[in-house]
C-alpha cells in the first residue's frame, strides 16, 4: 500500500483494487501527478469546502471513479452526472476494496457554488481498511474527544491537520495522537496559505509514543 502526498490534506492511495484520491486539492506546484486520472477508482471528500472537494468533479467525470462522502455532497455530486456512494457520520461499509467508515469531525461543511453557499451536511473524516491496514484520514477537525474512540481502531497510519486557525493545530495534534495511538502519524493542511502556517518539524519534536513521517510534496509512504 502506498500514499502520496499531494499537498494540503490531498493524498493519493494505491493499494489491493484501489486507486484513490482523498481530498484532491491538488498543489499546483505539483509537477508531475503521481496517478494516471483516468485509472483513479475512487475518492474520498471529507467535507464540501472547496480546499477538500478541490478536483472532485473534474477527475470523477475523466475517470467514472466513485466519490465517496455524506449524503448531502453525494446528492449534489449525482447530479453532476458523478458516481457517489453515500454514507454518515459513524456509518461503516464493506466495499470492493476493504472497509470504510465516516468518523465525525469538529468543522463545517459548506459548498461554495455561484448561488451562494450550499448545505453540505456535516463534516467527517474516513477510516479505510485495505488488507487489513487502516488509515484515518481526519479531514478537517478540531480537537475531539470523539477521537478516543478510535484507538481500539489500531489504526496504522494517521492523516491530521496541524495548520490551526480552521482545524487543531501544533498543541492540540500531539493532544489528538495521544488520544488515537496510531502506529504512524503524517501531518497535513499546513503553510498552503499564511494563515496556516506551522512547523511539521515542530510537531514532529513534541509526539509522543507513535512515529512521525513528514511528506514533502510529491513524496511517497509504503507500507
Ligand atoms: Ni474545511
Ligand atoms: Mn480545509
Amino acid at each position: 500500500m502506498k500514499l502520496t502526498y499531494l499537498g494540503h490534506s490531498a493524498f493519493y492511495l494505491e493499494g489491493g483494487k484501489v486507486k484513490a484520491l482523498i481530498d484532491p486539492f491538488i498543489s499546483e506546484k505539483l509537477e508531475n501527478l503521481p496517478f494516471d486520472t483516468k485509472e483513479i477508482t475512487h475518492i474520498f471528500v471529507t467535507h464540501g469546502h472547496a480546499d477538500h472537494l478541490g478536483s472532485t468533479v473534474n477527475i470523477a467525470k475523466e475517470s467514472g471513479a466513485t466519490v465517496i462522502s455524506n449524503f448531502e455532497i453525494c446528492t449534489y455530486l449525482q447530479k453532476k452526472n458523478i458516481k457517489v456512494h453515500p454514507m454518515h457520520i459513524g456509518g461503516r461499509v464493506k466495499l470492493e476494496f476493504g472497509r470504510v467508515k465516516m468518523t465525525p469531525a469538529l468543522h463545517g461543511s459548506g459548498i461554495e457554488t455561484e448561488d451562494g453557499m450550499l448545505y453540505g451536511g456535516n463534516p467527517g473524516g474516513f477510516v479505510i481498511e485495505i488488507d487489513g491496514q487502516k488509515i484515518y484520514h481526519a479531514g478537517d477537525t478540531g480537537l475531539t474527544l470523539d477521537m478516543k474512540l478510535l484507538e481500539v481502531e489500531n489504526i496504522d497510519v494517521a492523516l491530521l491537520p496541524i495548520g490551526g486557525n480552521f482545524t487543531m493545530d501544533i498543541e492540540d495534534a500531539v493532544r489528538a495522537v495521544e488520544l488515537i495511538k496510531p502506529k504512524l502519524v503524517i501531518p497535513m493542511h499546513y503553510g498552503t496559505f499564511p494563515i496556516i502556517e506551522a512547523s511539521p518539524e515542530e510537531f514532529a519534536s513534541k509526539v509522543v509514543g507513535s512515529e512521525v513521517r513528514i511528506l514533502s510534496l510529491g513524496e511517497e509512504y509504503s507500507f
